[in-house]
């Protein structure tokens, strides 16, 4: 059985961002069905690692699509829920700024790189920011359930850019969820995540 985590911060803690309505849909709603049915597709059978170790070693195309479906999406938000934070942390710190800088330029330009990428995701999908196993920062789109992990990268990053994740609050409006979502990045969860080894 794998457990859905408890959020780190009140369901109304992002708002102006995201409203109390639009969060407690997200998470009980969408990201507590992904575990629902992960759990009713496990029956029972234990797999003895965390998830993101599980999610690491299914294969599309030879597992079960729908629990690697469920099992991926339940990780991604995981993950997501810690990228946001109730306050505006501004940038990145030492390490991690420098990282960013050195591979896109400035800060801005790596904002414009996430927004623009963040945009181009036609239908359901993720954005992220990843490290490669040379320490090469990148941005990288994901369709779907499908998530960096198994290709290798770690993720510093994400945004969720499915329609479920802002329709509540912005409608059509994707550049303006995309947008707001640069004041409410918790960086010291993406620094944490730069100093891990591939
Ligand atoms: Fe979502």
């Amino acid at each position: 059985m794998f457990v859905l985590p408890k959020l780190p911060y009140k369901y109304g803690d992002l708002e102006p961002f995201l409203s109390k309505e639009q969060v407690k849909a997200h998470y009980k709603g969408h990201h507590a069905k992904y575990y629902k049915n992960l759990n009713a597709i496990l029956d029972g059978k234990e797999v003895g690692m965390t998830l993101e170790n599980f999610v690491r070693g299914l294969d599309k195309e030879a597992d079960d699509i729908d629990l690697y479906h469920n099992a991926a999406q339940a990780w991604n938000h995981d993950f997501y829920w810690q990228c946001l934070s109730p306050r505006n942390q501004g940038w990145p710190r030492e390490g991690l700024y420098k990282a960013i800088v050195q591979n896109f330029g400035t800060m801005n330009d790596f904002k414009y790189q996430f927004t623009t990428t963040a945009m181009k995701i036609f239908g359901s999908g993720w954005c992220w920011l990843v490290k490669d196993k040379v320490g090469t920062l990148l941005v990288l789109p994901t369709a779907n359930a499908d998530c960096p992990s198994h290709q290798e990268y770690i993720p510093l990053l994400t945004l969720d850019l499915w329609e479920h994740a802002y329709y509540c609050d912005y409608r059509w409006k994707k550049i303006e969820y995309i947008h707001n979502f640069f004041n409410h990045i918790n960086w010291r969860f993406a620094e944490g995540c730069y100093q891990k080894v591939p």
